[in-house]
Order: C-alpha cells, then sequence, then structure tokens
C-alpha cells in the first residue's frame, strides 16, 4: 500500500484483536444467545464498517449504533446483517427505518402515534421496546406505560415490537446489589409484556461487563449480548481489569513522528503562555498532532514512548501539535507512540483515562476523524480510513 494520507499521525487499528475479541466471547456464551456488536460512534472511535465486518465474520449476529445515520451508513455500505438503534430517533423518519430494514428503540406510545401518522408506507417497523430498570436514561418504568406502549403498538399493524431490553448502570462494579435490582426489574418487565400477549423474539441485556461476568448464565444473558468495550480490547472498568475470563487484545494504538528536533538553551521557554522553561540545555521534539485530534490540553505533563523511552510533554498542548523533552538527538521522522507498546513500555487507553480523570470509552472515542486510521488484518496492513481527504485523494 502507498502512501494513503498526507500527515504523520495515525491509529493503527487491529482487527485481528477484534476477532479474537468476539470468537472467545462468543466460545464462552451459550450457542442460542446471539451476539450484537456495539459499532456507535465509529465504533468507540475504531472504523464502524471494518469492525463491523470484523465482528460478523467472527461470531457475531447482530449490530447496533446509537444514532440513525450510524445505521444508515453501515447499510449504504453494504452490511445486510440486522441494525438496531439504541436510542429513540424521530419519529418522521421511522418509515426510513423500515425501508432500509433497521431495527429502532422505542418505548413511548406518542411516538408510536406520531410515527404511525408520518409514515404512509407499509413495510413493517421492528421495535426493540426499551426497559428501564435503573439506568434513568430511557424505557418505561411502569406497567401503565407499557400497557399504553403495547395498546398503542396493537392499535397499527405496522409496528411489529421484536425486541425487549434493558441496560445496566453498575454491572462493570464489584458490588452487585443494584445489578440484582435491575436484573429482577427486568425480569418483572417481561413478565408485564407476556401477559400483554406479545411475545418479543429477542430479550437482551447484558452489555460488555455484564456477559464477561456471567457469560454462561442464560438466566443473565437470555438470547442476545450488547458487546462493547470488550471488543475492542479494553476491560468495561478498572476493577473488571483483572477479573477478566480470558485475556483481551488492544485493538487501538495511535502514533506520530517527530517534525521538529531542536537543542534549547536552560530557560528557553515552550509553547503558549510561556508555560515551560527548560530545565537545562534540552533536547525538545515537536510532535504533530494536538487537542483538535482529541489528544487534549489537559494531558500536557503526561508522556509519551520514543524508542521505548518516556518521554515528557513539555509546554501546553497546542491544536495541532505539542512538544516533549528528547533524551538526545533524534532524527526527523523518528515514531512516537501516544497509545500503545513501544519496546517493553505501553501506555494504555486505560492509563490516560486515569489521567484524565475518565473511562477508557472516552479515550478512543475523542480521537478525532481528522486522525487517519489504518487498518491491520493477518498482520499486514489492509486499508485505511481519511474521512477529511475521503474520495478525493490523488
Ligand atoms: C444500550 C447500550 N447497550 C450496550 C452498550 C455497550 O456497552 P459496553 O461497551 O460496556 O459493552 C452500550 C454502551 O454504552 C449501550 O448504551
Amino acid at each position: 500500500m502507498g502512501t494513503s494520507f498526507y500527515r504523520d499521525t495515525w491509529a493503527d487499528i487491529d482487527l485481528d484483536a477484534v476477532a479474537w475479541n468476539v470468537s472467545e466471547m462468543k466460545k464462552r456464551i451459550p450457542e442460542e444467545t446471539a451476539l450484537l456488536a456495539v459499532v456507535k460512534a465509529n465504533a468507540y472511535g475504531h472504523g464502524a464498517l471494518q469492525v463491523a465486518r470484523t465482528a460478523l465474520a467472527h461470531g457475531a449476529e447482530w449490530l447496533a449504533v446509537a444514532i440513525f445515520d450510524e445505521a444508515l451508513a453501515l447499510r449504504k455500505q453494504g452490511i445486510e446483517v440486522p441494525i438496531l438503534v439504541l436510542s429513540p430517533i424521530p419519529p418522521e423518519d421511522a418509515g426510513l427505518a423500515a425501508r432500509y430494514h433497521i431495527s429502532l428503540t422505542a418505548f413511548q406510545k406518542a411516538w408510536i402515534q406520531a410515527a404511525g401518522r408520518s409514515y404512509q408506507g407499509r413495510e413493517p417497523i421492528a421495535l426493540h421496546l426499551a426497559c428501564d430498570t435503573g439506568m434513568g436514561r430511557i424505557g418505561i418504568r411502569s406497567k401503565e406505560e407499557a400497557e399504553d406502549f403495547i395498546n398503542a403498538v396493537k392499535k397499527d399493524p405496522r409496528f411489529i415490537i421484536e425486541g425487549l431490553f434493558t441496560h445496566f448502570a453498575t454491572a462493570d462494579q464489584d458490588d452487585e446489589a443494584y445489578f440484582n435490582e435491575q436484573y429482577q426489574r427486568f425480569e418483572t418487565m417481561i413478565d408485564w409484556v407476556h401477559d400483554l400477549g406479545v411475545h418479543p423474539s429477542v430479550i437482551h441485556c447484558g452489555n460488555s461487563a455484564a456477559t464477561l461476568k456471567y457469560p454462561a448464565e442464560k438466566r443473565h444473558l437470555f438470547n442476545m449480548v450488547r458487546y462493547g468495550v470488550a471488543m475492542y480490547g479494553m476491560a468495561p472498568s478498572p476493577e473488571m481489569a483483572a477479573k477478566l475470563p480470558f485475556p483481551l487484545k488492544r485493538v487501538l494504538s495511535l502514533h506520530s513522528r517527530l517534525a521538529n528536533v531542536k537543542r534549547v538553551s536552560a530557560g528557553a521557554s515552550i509553547g503558549y503562555g510561556a508555560a515551560y522553561h527548560a530545565e537545562q540545555d534540552e533536547w525538545i521534539g515537536t510532535v504533530p498532532i494536538g487537542y483538535a485530534d482529541g489528544w487534549l490540553r489537559a494531558l500536557s505533563g503526561s508522556d509519551v514512548l520514543i524508542g521505548g523511552e518516556r518521554c515528557r510533554i513539555v509546554g501546553r498542548i497546542c491544536m495541532d501539535q505539542f512538544m516533549c523533552r528528547l533524551p538526545s538527538e533524534l532524527p526527523l521522522g523518528t515514531e512516537v507512540t501516544l497509545i500503545g507498546r513501544d519496546g517493553d513500555d505501553a501506555i494504555t487507553a486505560d492509563d490516560l483515562a486515569a489521567k484524565l480523570n475518565t473511562i477508557n470509552y472516552e479515550v478512543t472515542c475523542m480521537i478525532h476523524p481528522r486522525v487517519p486510521r489504518v487498518f491491520w488484518k493477518d498482520g499486514r496492513k489492509t486499508g485505511y480510513v481519511n474521512p477529511v481527504l475521503d474520495g478525493q485523494k490523488e
């Protein structure tokens, strides 16, 4: 493969690691439990189409996204398997969902009525009824709401309740009390729905955390799991990291190259606000990635890896570049690893999450689309995505 983008900063996406994380999970869940790969937010920043294809080739049967546009994009790129949109969509778009065979999340009577009024077609609209068992986000909360919703659905035969689901708020925590409460509430809600004569074909509640914790327990998984963060090789929480049923393989690494190398004298100032002054005569490197790429200013003062050694980021991170202290004079173009392994050392999304007081999910999601994604399969580069120059490369 020749040059595929015109900047010295990129994210490597190891699709072999996705394949491993999916197939090892699939092996451990009951055969009748489908694996739905959660590829929302551009597959947590990894590349939705490439991750989706890989997951589907290794045991996933469904895909889920958060917003309708993400589902349409996958359909338009040739993905034919069932896709579920996990958040409510505007009711006037329901007809488009029917046309593209995209399953929708719904739970409000008013939504059914509005969608029914605006949709003039005859193709069925497949719905997954969301149950709020304690996440406090979306879903029915009472028997009355279940009845209102189901009665509205029954009045319009174009709507089909294909699925029933809930989402856990604390499945990744050691204390299981709230998880169990939510689970019991879900069982009660399933009974309400069955008592109203509705028997959805797919019932699902397990995210990565619940699936990793209870892989073989049908009671906890029903007949589908929604597998997200673990597919990307990251533990759902630091407390789960040491208790995984199989080792997860990290999928994303982030790299750049030295764009400038210079010797500065003790006291020389570096970066906006002249916030750093060289402590002694120092070698300083400039790295072409900044906060516009998702390499946030809050990471000023943290480390990157060069030649297997930790190098401190000095001065404030700029929009498109930052500076770091080098151990010696290094050639222009020397590789810099921001996330990933270099020699015996590694910087993980979890390390950065701890620094930023956030979670690993946010770290990979925040890597901006203008950072090209380079895809690796069978140990070889197989393609890239460069949304900035998409379709216009010479
Ligand atoms: C409704 C829903 N299901 C499943 C997932 C996947 O969760 P995880 O990435 O923890 O596996 C998410 C992610 O936020 C979600 O919102």
